[in-house]
């Protein structure tokens, strides 16, 4: 979706307050895509200004690039075991804190680092919030090349409306995420997350799916609105 004046002061102010939740001595995993850029931003300019002691790990080449820009120290996930706060936008949340992500291509990285942290903490504007998932965006899924035909089929196995992969805008041809894998966009309707998430997951081919119900946000932050914590 485009970014409006309305929509960028609201996914600032989500990040804004997601800087809350940086102390001294952290450690940050930090996610990917328009939101988390701000958040980043924001995030270096706070460490200098405090002087703090953070350490963070990226997940993509976009936020480690910008982490690198804003003079944030970054270093590889495997260093961690553990992380205490990661930080990331979505393009869904329903009621229940499930979320469809990878509208960057950026996914699988964002579940492992989400799936290592304390807290995750999803950042939005309120364009994103949905009453179940898939209401206006395609899943995600990052598959092996060679595999593109037989996960297809499969999909629509599940019950999948349409799939399609996603073509870069810049480059002939698909787009080609960080990790050297295809994208396929499938619709969805009516679905439990938890399920399809991990029936998707199941298909050989597949690295990872958008869905996050598995490793969901125990802290979400919609632009405008008080900080929500699940129950
Ligand atoms: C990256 O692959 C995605 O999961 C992003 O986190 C998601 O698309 C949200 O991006 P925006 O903050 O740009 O809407």
């Amino acid at each position: 979706m485009k970014n409006t004046n309305t929509n960028l002061n609201l996914k600032e102010d989500a990040a804004l307050k997601a800087l809350q939740f940086v102390k001294d001595h952290i450690t940050i995993g930090l996610g990917t895509g328009s939101t988390t850029a701000i958040f980043i931003k924001l995030l270096g300019e706070k460490i200098q200004k405090e002087n703090l002691d953070v350490l963070c790990c990226t997940t993509s080449y976009q936020s480690f690039l910008l982490a690198k820009e804003y003079h944030i120290k970054v270093v590889p996930i495997q260093y961690f075991d553990e992380i205490d706060i990661s930080v990331d936008g979505a393009d869904e949340v329903d009621p229940q804190f499930n979320l469809i992500k990878g509208g960057g291509a950026a996914h699988t990285l964002e579940k492992i680092v989400h799936s290592m942290s304390k807290n995750f903490i999803c950042i939005v504007d309120p364009s994103k919030k949905v009453s179940h998932l898939g209401e206006k965006f395609f899943v995600p899924v990052e598959i092996i090349p060679e595999a593109v035909e037989v996960v297809k089929k499969k999909l629509f196995t599940l019950n999948a409306k349409e799939v399609n992969l996603r073509m870069a805008q810049k480059k002939d041809g698909p787009v080609v995420t960080d990790n050297g894998h295809l994208i396929l966009d499938v619709k969805f309707e009516n679905f439990q997350p938890e399920e399809l998430e991990i029936k998707i997951n199941a298909i050989p081919g597949v690295v990872e799916n958008g869905i996050f119900a598995l490793y969901k946000p125990n802290i979400l932050i919609v632009g405008g609105e008080e900080v929500q914590y699940k129950k």
